[in-house]
């Protein structure tokens, strides 16, 4: 089996390629900024954000599966229309596609959530997610969607990062901290925020629903920043 590790450099990255080594899959990974230093595993650039790029790297990699572990933050580019593009790169190959989410696709409302729950993202980058995750369903309807809260641990966690640290402890890891110590990218709340607080970053999504999740939409580009602001 040969697997695709995208955002491989990344922290949850990074620990991916490690275990798929590990575990003696043939693995490739890919980088936007910063070369991955992980050995056993084949490097590749990748931007997201460049139309055809992720096609480029399929066709050199040509793998069984791939998973989706970059980050984007709130850029509606690389976290919703790059994942879309994956999505499509990886059904148009006949790869299988493991996509990962985020718990900042739901508002925090709810005490309780489960696979039923459906998005309701309060912040730009949640709302990017919940697109990316929602296309990614109906592109590749085999895909695997992995929401994550938080994740912790690790031996090198993205250094630099101002903010609260993760001894913070669990009610901090509640309120949207990520393992390197920042906020999770627009996660549902702000540091110091409870969930679905208003007045999270940026405000709410815009209450009208996006357009109706067809492909053709997706392809003409309708899912975008509009959505959020
Ligand atoms: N960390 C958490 O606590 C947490 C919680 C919930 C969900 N998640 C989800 O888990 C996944 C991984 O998160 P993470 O914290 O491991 O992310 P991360 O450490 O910020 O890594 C981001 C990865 O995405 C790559 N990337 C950034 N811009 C890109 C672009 N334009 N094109 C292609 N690749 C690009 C980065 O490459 P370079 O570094 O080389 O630029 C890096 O490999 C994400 O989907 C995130 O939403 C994370």
């Amino acid at each position: 089996m040969r697997v695709l590790i995208i955002g491989g450099s990344g922290f949850l990255g990074t620990e991916l390629v490690r275990q798929a080594t590990a575990a003696g899959w043939e693995t490739a990974a890919t980088y936007c900024s910063r070369p991955g230093r992980l050995p056993g595993a084949s490097w590749h650039r990748l931007d997201l954000r460049a139309p055809g790029h992720v096609d480029e790297v399929l066709a050199a990699v040509a793998p069984g599966a791939v998973i989706n572990a970059r980050s984007g933050g709130s850029d509606w580019a690389v976290t919703a229309d790059g994942s879309i593009r994956v999505a499509m790169a990886a059904a148009q190959r006949g790869c299988r596609l493991v996509h990962v989410s985020s718990d900042a696709v739901f508002s925090g409302s709810r005490v309780h959530y489960d696979e039923t729950c459906l998005p309701d993202p309060v912040t730009p980058y949640g709302a990017a997610k919940a697109t990316a995750e929602t296309a990614v369903r109906l592109l590749a309807p085999t895909a695997a969607v992995a929401r994550t809260s938080l994740i912790i641990g690790g031996a090198e966690p993205t250094p630099p990062c101002p903010g609260p640290s993760t001894s913070a402890s669990t009610a901090a890891s509640h309120r949207g901290m990520s393992a390197h110590g920042c906020a999770e990218p627009g996660s549902s709340s702000a540091p110091g925020r409870a969930k679905g607080e208003p007045g999270s970053p940026k405000g709410r999504c815009r209450d009208t629903a996006p357009p109706a999740l067809r492909s053709e939409n997706v392809q003409a580009g309708r899912y975008g920043p509009a959505w959020t602001s």
